[in-house]
């Protein structure tokens, strides 16, 4: 069960909103998700007492993007331990709450194994699950290291690609502190960008069916002080015709290990488009996002939604998810919709995959294993 209740992020600093945060109620612990659904008209915690809780936070996107919910996974195998639930089928459920991040899998494996491990040197339950959040907390701050050290690497990028004035980068759906431990992935760059007085602007695509742009990226770049514009999703291309974009900056849920990048859908007519006009088309990740067991593209399982997400708008609160028929129907009754939530982006169109690690560029399959296998902080 989840009770919804309106917590004190209203007083939150700009650009400091906290996605999720373990919290000790006497009732006993809890998750507390910041509730994307709801942004940004109310900034509303949505507690989570128990994994199903959970998952249904995930399957409707109260919390989402990749990395967020690799740690949401990791707090959530936590919380059923600590919380004395089967573990392992809070593992199952969590892990395939949404197929295509790969980040959720992975950190539901980290807890997991953390708290396998700590039974198997015989400690007891309540040992077992501190190390499953102690595991959570370590994965939570790996990635806002990692976001940092990628904002870093995306800046110089810029620069190096984009010499003289200001940058005028387009993004994609939502890549920021609100999925993230830190700054984000993308996001992070645009910021740091506009930190150093380089961002001249921020083209903000609405990003279709759930406007995670309009919604999410907008309000991030509006406390963070950032010159930023929405634009519809099909008019990107009259933007790129324009010569107005410098730079597409955008994030990804699995990097094949042949670099095909699956992220938002509408990210792969940005490639083309950016291929075509000849701007950089830089993909800014973490390597926990690359699925080196994944050989291919064409191998990534991309989610399908409900087709009421096209036929309704059913955005504004109760959210996306909400049920069938409750949103302002925008399509004749009984209209059949075409919903995947991502799409898969060739290598080729690819000019950079930028992780916490360095630059891969061009992307290939030796130059992604490599960055791999070093160290985080290499
Ligand atoms: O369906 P969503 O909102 O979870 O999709 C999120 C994205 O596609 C992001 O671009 C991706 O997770 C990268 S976020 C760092």
């Amino acid at each position: 069960m989840a009770d919804q209740f309106a917590a004190s992020m209203a007083s939150v600093e700009p650009g400091s909103v906290p996605a999720l945060r373990w919290e000790e109620p006497p009732e006993g612990p809890v998750l507390v998700v910041l509730d994307q659904r709801r942004l940004p008209a109310e900034e509303v915690g949505l507690v989570c007492t128990d994994v199903p809780a959970l998952v249904d936070a995930v399957r409707t996107l109260a919390v989402r993007g990749a990395p967020l919910l690799g740690i949401a996974g990791a707090y959530g195998v936590a919380l059923a331990a600590v919380r004395g639930f089967d573990v392992v089928e809070a593992a199952e459920l969590l892990a395939h709450a949404r197929p295509t991040a790969v980040n959720l899998a992975y950190g539901v494996r980290r807890a997991l194994g953390a708290y396998e491990e700590a039974l198997k040197d015989g400690s007891g339950p309540a040992q077992a699950a501190a190390a499953a959040l102690a595991e959570a907390r370590a994965l939570h701050r790996e990635d806002a290291e990692a976001s940092a050290r990628m904002a870093e690497h995306g800046l110089a990028l810029l620069e190096e690609l984009v010499p003289g004035g200001g940058f005028r980068v387009l993004t994609h759906c939502n890549t920021g502190a609100l999925v993230s431990g830190g700054e984000g992935t993308a996001l992070a760059v645009a910021s740091a960008a506009h930190r150093a007085g380089r961002l001249r602007r921020l083209w903000v695509d609405e990003t279709r069916p759930l406007l995670q742009g309009a919604r999410l990226t907008a309000y991030e770049a509006a406390r963070a002080g950032m010159a930023y514009t929405l634009l519809a999703d099909n008019a990107a291309g009259s933007l790129f015709a324009a010569g107005e974009v410098d730079a597409v900056l955008i994030g990804a849920d699995r990097i094949a290990a042949d670099g095909s990048v699956a992220n938002k859908v509408g990210s792969y007519p940005l490639a083309v488009l950016a291929r075509y006009h000849h701007v950089p088309f830089l993909v800014v990740a973490p390597v926990t996002t690359v699925d080196l067991g994944t050989p291919t593209g064409s191998e990534i399982e991309v989610e399908q939604r409900p087709g009421h997400e096209i036929t309704e708008f059913t955005v504004v609160p109760p959210g996306a998810g909400a049920e069938p028929g409750t949103g302002v129907p925008v399509a004749p009754l009984g209209t059949q919709a075409y919903n995947p939530a991502f799409d898969v982006t060739p290598p080729e169109l690819v000019t950079a995959v930028v992780t916490e690690n360095g630059v891969v560029s061009p992307v290939t399959r030796a130059g992604l294993a490599e960055l791999c296998g070093r160290s985080r902080r290499g």
